[in-house]
């Protein structure tokens, strides 16, 4: 019955639709812009790469410190400055292994670490229990992958292959407290049962180096029963190979030992970690340097020498093959482990085509020149900056090329001849700072990884939000992959994008509801179309999902629909774009400008602020119902807003939700007070612990003082958080990594920010006195220079800026910059300046709202909606309670 009514604003939105209204820079500042960007193309001048103070720090300090491997200057190691253990301790679920770019292979020591252990190696006490080849890194839900483990027993006791342990329940080994070590491409550890195992790393395939201590007999220590325990065994290396993975998953599996070569291949079906199906895995290993003595086959922790091969049909316990050696003569065993998602003789020929040498000196020098060419693509002079910094920025870059990985030639799904990454875990958490990023500094992968998003589409009908081992996985907002494409499309990636398939497939996000939309497309569309908002109570008779995250589905998929009508426009459907601009502004439909942010504090008062107007769920009759607003912030109820819990908001709060309106930040500046308490506002979410950086949604309200003409607290705040929460500590990251942590600790040490899905990025002081980004156009450099830079980092505050040699009073740049190339020279001090600060220097605001459209709006929520109905409603405080409280009356 409210349908007509309840969304006034609509009307005015749809006048103001002619075409995309770009509020906040005025019509004299957008000449300005692209004037200076023409300009830029002209000024790219050529630069001298010894500054005067990098030539200094060169001459006090060698070449180290002066941290430049720029054209002609000294060239420094950066890959030293990559420690990819950060990250493996609290949470941050990072992969520390061998790996290339992107790579598919990924092998490391997998530890016994409940919970803990997604990415396989965590840096704790608990036991490794084996090396596997493949993993995720940096996400939630179950440990992903690591199939077909080895593990590696120096010796059996009384010299008998059946008193060895073969169970994953029993095999478990200690490692030598501080001997993990890690860089790119490598990885080692000490384990107490005398084995140092080393590993590198190929497109498909790893290289193990098992060295052992060489003497007769070793004393075993560390076992999983016997902890205390010590056990003399005589030198005779076996390796078990097991077909169970990570997370236990296996259905079931084949697997084979050769007598004679000792190859031993396996197969297996198994389970995806964070989402639906299951995927097949293929796996084959050659061992090199010593001898075979016998070989076999295990169930559990029975080991036999025949059969040498087995097919397990339903079992959920280790079962494999093994293979015992003579003494190696050198001491050491080589294991080359082959791995497909097509085929064994496909996961042979991957291993034999990439490493047909076992030469572990030359895979690794080979890793590492790839890793290098890779994050060469940005240079910094890193005069006066502490080696901490350095290596928190460059571990932050080196793991936001991990994943997705490049699964090109193992599909095992369908034929094609486009791309195939997957390991979109999940867009999610990726399209706000990794995705962006990677349209920067490698815009081919990224490329690449939309070419396969459109290809998923094509195959699978829908594109994903979460996908992982060939597998749907689960969506935890919006289909926010419209807004990867949307990015793509505004920064200029094209090279063999079929943009009309790109479109077909954002645009069913945006009209047809799948049946399961839990793992595909969007829910509640009906309503989402009719009403312009996902009602509480809805009724959705066109498919099923987990029905919660009314508010924070509901603003996501505003943002979704309005990138969707830049993508409309740029292709030219024109109406198509009005329609999603209109959509874009359905955000405010969850503003309810009476909400009042109530809480009790440490003494179990009820107390409110007075920041008033939050984003509410509603009803499907228009009235608002309650969620506190604190509700799963890290103040108030933490671990209560996931994908199935029934709360109106996902992994976070009312207050976190609110600010989400990357679309129409004017309109919300307005909605919240005006500049001034919006300022007050934002920094209170920063000051109060009701934000967390250790999740994506954290980052942009870093930098929202943009809007409000304060970019100097945008600055203030990337300077409190790094390195605070982000920093060259194991414990370095404050949530799991999603490879995107390590993309917003770069951004922000760069000096700017991504608007995702917008041509905007926000800029902040940089971290360094120069920052180079090799540009799209070959030859060209993005440089951004700070002026007066301070290594103490008390001036942190921009005063002025010039690109290519002109004032630039704009506190955003476009993507332009990053295609051409250029100098934006930043002059900071200790300060807040009047730089960026202008009303016509904020980023732009589209007009998906209006002033005025407020009042009809208002009326209804009146009705009966008040606020002592919203507490009691969310059982938070009793009726009145707020009130007794000296509070408010409404
Ligand atoms: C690990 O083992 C190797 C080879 O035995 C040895 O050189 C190295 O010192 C050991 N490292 C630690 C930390 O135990
Ligand atoms: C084996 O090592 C353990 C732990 O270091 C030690 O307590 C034990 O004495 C050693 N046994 C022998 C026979 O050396
Ligand atoms: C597992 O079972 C499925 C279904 O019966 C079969 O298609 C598949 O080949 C089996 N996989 C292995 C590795 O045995
Ligand atoms: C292992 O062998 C023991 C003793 O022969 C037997 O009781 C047990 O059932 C076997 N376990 C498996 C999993 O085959
Ligand atoms: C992905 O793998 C394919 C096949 O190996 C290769 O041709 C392509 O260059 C890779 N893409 C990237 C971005 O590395
Ligand atoms: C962006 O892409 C278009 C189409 O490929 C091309 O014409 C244009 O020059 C590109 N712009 C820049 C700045 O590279
Ligand atoms: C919902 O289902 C109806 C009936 O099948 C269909 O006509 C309509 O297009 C569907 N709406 C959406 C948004 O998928
Ligand atoms: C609430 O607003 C009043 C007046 O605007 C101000 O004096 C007071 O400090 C504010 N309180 C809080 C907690 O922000
Ligand atoms: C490093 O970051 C972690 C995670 O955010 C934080 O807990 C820790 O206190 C930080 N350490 C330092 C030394 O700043």
């Amino acid at each position: 019955m409210l349908r007509s009514e309840a969304l006034p604003y609509r009307k005015v939105a749809s006048m103001a639709f002619a075409p995309l209204r770009f509020r906040g820079v005025p019509r004299r500042s957008r000449l300005v812009v692209i004037a200076v960007f023409c300009l830029c193309a002209l000024l790219s001048l050529p630069r001298h790469d010894l500054s005067i103070g990098k030539t200094l720090a060169f001459f006090l300090f060698g070449p180290g410190l002066a941290g430049s491997h720029g054209h002609g200057g000294p060239r420094v190691d950066i890959l030293r400055f990559v420690d990819p253990l950060i990250g493996t301790a609290n949470g941050g679920h990072v992969f520390p292994g061998a790996s290339l770019p992107y790579g598919m292979a990924k092998a490391v020591a997998d530890t016994r670490s409940p919970a803990e252990n997604a990415a396989g190696f965590v840096s704790d006490h608990h036991q490794i229990i084996g090396f596997s080849h493949m993993h995720d890194s940096g996400t939630g839900g179950n440990p992903s992958l690591g199939n077909f483990p080895l593990f590696v027993h120096p010796g059996c006791l009384e010299d008998d292959y059946a008193k060895c342990d073969y169970s994953v329940l029993y095999r478990g080994t200690n490692r030598i407290p501080g001997s993990a070590y890690a860089s790119p491409g490598y990885f080692s550890i000490n384990t107490t049962n005398g084995v140092h195992a080393e590993m590198t790393a190929t497109e498909h395939a790893a290289l193990y180096r098992f060295t052992f201590p060489g003497t007769d007999t070793i004393n075993v220590t560390g076992f999983e029963d016997q902890p205390r325990e010590s056990r003399i065994v005589p030198y005779s290396p076996l390796i078990v190979i097991d077909t169970l993975d990570l997370s236990g998953s296996r259905q079931n599996g084949t697997f084979a030992i050769d007598p004679d070569t000792g190859r031993a291949t396996a197969s297996g079906r198994y389970g995806p970690s964070f989402g639906q199906g299951f995927y097949d895995a293929y796996f084959c290993a050659d061992f090199r340097g010593a001898e075979i003595r016998n070989t076999g086959t295990f169930l559990v922790q029975n080991a036999t020498v025949t059969p040498k091969h087995a097919k397990i049909v339903y079992s959920m316990g280790s079962a494999g093959t093994w293979v015992q050696f003579q003494k190696p003569e050198d001491h050491t065993i080589l294991a080359r482990v082959g791995v497909s998602f097509i085929s064994v003789d496909k996961a042979c020929a991957n291993a034999e085509k990439e490493i047909p040498d076992f030469s572990f000196l030359r895979v690794e020098k080979a890793a590492r020149e790839v890793w290098s060419e890779k994050l060469g693509a940005v240079e910094v002079d890193a005069t006066g900056v502490s080696e901490e910094l350095q290596t928190t920025f460059w571990s932050g870059l080196y793991r936001t090329l991990l994943s997705p990985q490049n699964y090109t030639g193992e599909n095992q799904l369908w034929n094609s001849s486009e791309p195939y990454f997957d390991s979109f875990y999940c867009i999610w958490d990726s399209f706000r700072a990794q995705h962006p990023l990677l349209s920067i500094i490698d815009p081919e992968a990224q490329t690449e990884m939309v070419r396969t998003l459109v290809d998923i589409y094509r195959h699978e009908g829908k594109l994903p939000d979460c996908r992982m081992s060939f597998c749907k996985g689960y969506t935890q907002g919006g289909s926010n992959a419209d807004i990867v494409i949307a990015d793509a499309f505004l920064k200029n990636l094209t090279a063999g994008i079929d943009w009309d398939t790109a479109y077909e497939a954002v645009v069913s996000d945006a009209e047809e509801e799948p049946a399961h939309w839990g793992a595909e497309g969007r829910g509640n569309l009906v309503s989402w179309h009719e009403l312009g908002y996902i009602p509480r109570d809805d009724n959705d008779v066109n498919g099923t999902g987990p029905f919660s995250r009314t508010i924070s589905r509901g603003v996501e998929y505003a943002y979704d629909d309005f990138c969707i009508s830049f993508l409309a426009q740029g292709l030219g459907h024109t109406n198509d774009a009005s329609k999603y601009f209109l959509r874009g502004g359905n955000w405010a439909n969850y503003w309810n400008p009476r909400q009042r942010d109530v809480y009790r504090d440490n003494r179990d008062e009820v107390m409110q602020t007075n920041f008033t107007g939050f984003m509410q769920p509603r009803l499907s009759d228009g009235t608002f119902t309650y969620q506190n607003t604190r509700t799963c912030s890290p103040v108030h109820d933490t671990h209560s807003c996931y994908y199935d819990t029934g709360f109106d908001t996902y992994e976070g709060s009312p207050w976190l939700y609110s600010f989400f309106v990357p679309q129409d930040m004017s309109a919300l500046i307005k909605l919240m007070g005006g500049p001034s308490r919006f300022v007050k506002r934002l920094n209170f979410f920063h000051t109060s612990g009701i934000s967390y950086m250790g999740n994506e949604q954290g980052f942009l309200p870093v930098y929202q003082f943009h809007y409000a003409g304060r970019p100097a607290l945008s600055s203030y705040w990337t300077h409190q958080y790094i390195p605070s929460l982000f920093n060259a500590t194991v414990n370095g990251i404050p949530g799991n990594d999603d490879c995107a942590m390590g993309a917003f600790s770069a951004f922000a040490m760069m000096g700017f920010f991504p608007v995702a899905g917008q041509d905007v990025y926000l800029l902040s002081t940089p971290f360094f006195p120069e920052v180079r980004i090799r540009a799209k156009i070959p030859g060209k450099w993005a440089v951004i220079r700070t002026k007066n830079f301070d290594p103490e980092r008390k001036a942190i505050y921009i005063q002025s800026a010039k690109l290519n040699g002109r004032r630039y009073d704009l506190n955003w740049i476009s993507h332009e910059f990053f295609l051409k190339g250029g100098v934006l020279e930043l002059e900071v001090g200790a300060e807040e300046g009047t730089w960026g600060t202008g009303e016509g220097d904020v980023p732009p605001s589209y007009a998906t709202w209006e002033e005025g459209d407020e009042p009809e709006n208002l009326k209804i929520i009146g009705q009966g909606q008040g606020v002592e109905g919203d507490l009691d409603e969310g059982g938070e405080v009793g009726i009145g309670a707020g009130l007794e409280a000296g509070g408010f009356y409404v």
